[in-house]
């Protein structure tokens, strides 16, 4: 049975209406992402050092089955093979990390060429393959030596950041066109210094909120720089994890929990970025818990030099409650409760929910708040439970739909009027899935990690045809 086409007359045979997908217009962006750490493996060649991942990875019950990114999928070692990979599904772009280590070992003094080296390589096998480079300059892997330091809840750590872009700007300008600086500043801020889920693990809710305006920060002077020392026009951006906060019902209690999700999750980041103001709401709650922003003169100014593209990831959406299951409205120690209620739809294996149409809602309120910014997904996927045959094939009817859902839900945002220039499929290979290991599966290549070997899934032959489809082929 040919399931490419299964998913895609799904949408057709129910309605007898056209699939919206094929209202993306030839010229849409077809990509793959994927991340340094997540990947390469090979965390102590040429002169790497050890990022805070490294360090997470070995305290005890921080991640999945003690698992670490030691190996991973080896990438640093097959990176040819894969470059034919990515070729063979035929997208035009390459979203990669750079990780700050391997350049920049321990996060402070000259650059290591040796290091630098292997994303010159990566590049040039990138676009003798006619495939386009797109570079994220942080995807969480922090020099260990700027943990011990203070980490993102320090101030100087923005600037270390711009020393480091700078240096893989200079060396890459001539070859690359987009550069993102961080990935997920949410995550990385409060998963990794709030919640202690991420590394480097701290549980401290204002150091993680000094670690979001320090990331902004570090953003904001990346981007002026590099824009400064640009030869020829270049794409900067952002990627942000951005989901939806949909109050359970119109009560007040609920519309509060949602202003509150909404606040801390989404506008944090996109009023400073765009409209140089963090939102009065989020600082008034953050005043309750006594918490402020660190903000020195001019931060804000620097936080929202212009940018070009605007990096979306996209994979739930929650619905909130200002009520706990047993009536209080107030938590232990005197604070609104924040309640995720989860609704009867499908999750993923990660038990995220699958709202595609959420995603529409979100990407046209984006483009209508946030105006002027054209839009990417950067990332978007979904972990299943996979199975292989003996031949290492998956056959993920579950996330050939997963996709299918989500791709039509950008085309559906486009119609109505939001401004998404290209869709990233998260992620091209199975990877080191963070705090869950290995056990969580993403890629639209199966990667067996005892051999190493790759093999595309249904899902990444799907994608293969739907951008032929889309382009005409
Ligand atoms: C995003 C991360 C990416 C991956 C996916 C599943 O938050 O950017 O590295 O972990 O989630």
């Amino acid at each position: 049975m040919n399931t490419t086409t299964t998913a895609l007359e799904t949408e057709s045979a129910a309605g007898g209406s056209p699939d919206p997908i094929d209202s993306l217009p030839a010229t849409f962006r077809w990509g793959v992402a994927t991340s340094s750490y997540q990947i390469e493996g090979a965390v102590d060649e040429d002169g790497r050092t050890p990022s805070i991942w490294d360090t997470f990875c070995r305290v005890p019950d921080a991640v999945h089955k003690g698992d670490n990114g030691d190996i991973a999928c080896d990438h640093y070692h097959r990176m040819p093979q894969d470059v034919q990979l990515i070729k063979s599904l035929g997208v035009d772009t390459y979203r990669f990390s750079v990780a700050w280590p391997r350049v920049q070992p321990h996060g402070r003094g000259p650059v290591n060429r040796a290091g630098l080296g292997f994303y010159e390589r990566l590049v040039d096998e990138l676009l003798t393959n006619e495939i386009e480079p797109w570079v994220t300059l942080y995807h969480w892997d922090l020099p260990q030596e700027l943990e011990d330091a203070g980490g993102w809840p320090a101030r100087d750590t923005a600037y270390r950041f711009a020393d480091y872009a700078m240096m893989v700007f200079d060396k890459l300008q001539d070859r690359v066109d987009t550069w993102t600086t961080l990935n997920e500043p949410w995550c990385s801020g409060m998963l990794g210094y709030a919640y202690g889920a991420h590394a480097p693990g701290r549980r401290d809710f204002e150091a993680g909120i000094h670690a979001v305006h320090h990331l902004l920060l570090g953003h904001g002077l990346a981007t002026e720089r590099m824009r400064a020392a640009a030869r020829s026009p270049k794409d900067f951006g952002i990627t942000l994890n951005l989901g939806t906060a949909t109050p359970l019902t119109d009560s007040l209690l609920d519309r509060e929990a949602a202003r509150r999700a909404d606040a801390l999750g989404l506008r944090m980041y996109l009023d400073p970025l765009v409209h140089g103001r963090y939102p009065e709401d989020l600082v008034e709650d953050l005043a309750k818990r006594g918490v402020a922003i660190p903000v020195l003169d001019g931060d804000l100014r620097q936080i929202s030099v212009p940018f070009e593209v605007l990096g979306v990831n996209f994979y739930s959406g929650s619905v909130f409650s200002g009520v706990d299951e047993d009536g209080n409205t107030e938590d232990a120690l005197g604070r609104p409760v924040d309640r995720v209620v989860p609704r009867q739809v499908p999750v993923t294996a990660m038990g995220w929910e699958i709202v595609p149409e959420e995603f529409t809602k979100l990407l046209v309120r984006l483009s209508r708040d946030y105006p002027g910014r054209p839009i990417v997904i950067t990332e978007n996927g979904a972990a299943f439970d996979d199975e292989a045959d003996e031949n290492g094939f998956v056959q993920d009817e579950d996330r050939v739909q997963y996709l299918a859902e989500h791709v039509r839900a950008v085309a559906r945002a486009r119609t109505a009027g939001a401004d998404v220039r290209g869709y990233f499929a998260w992620s091209l290979l199975d990877n080191f899935e963070w705090a869950y290991g290995y056990d969580k599966r993403f890629g639209i290549v199966r990667v067996d990690y005892d051999t190493q070997v790759r093999t595309i899934k249904q899902s990444g032959l799907w994608f293969r045809d739907v951008i032929r489809r889309v382009r005409g082929q």
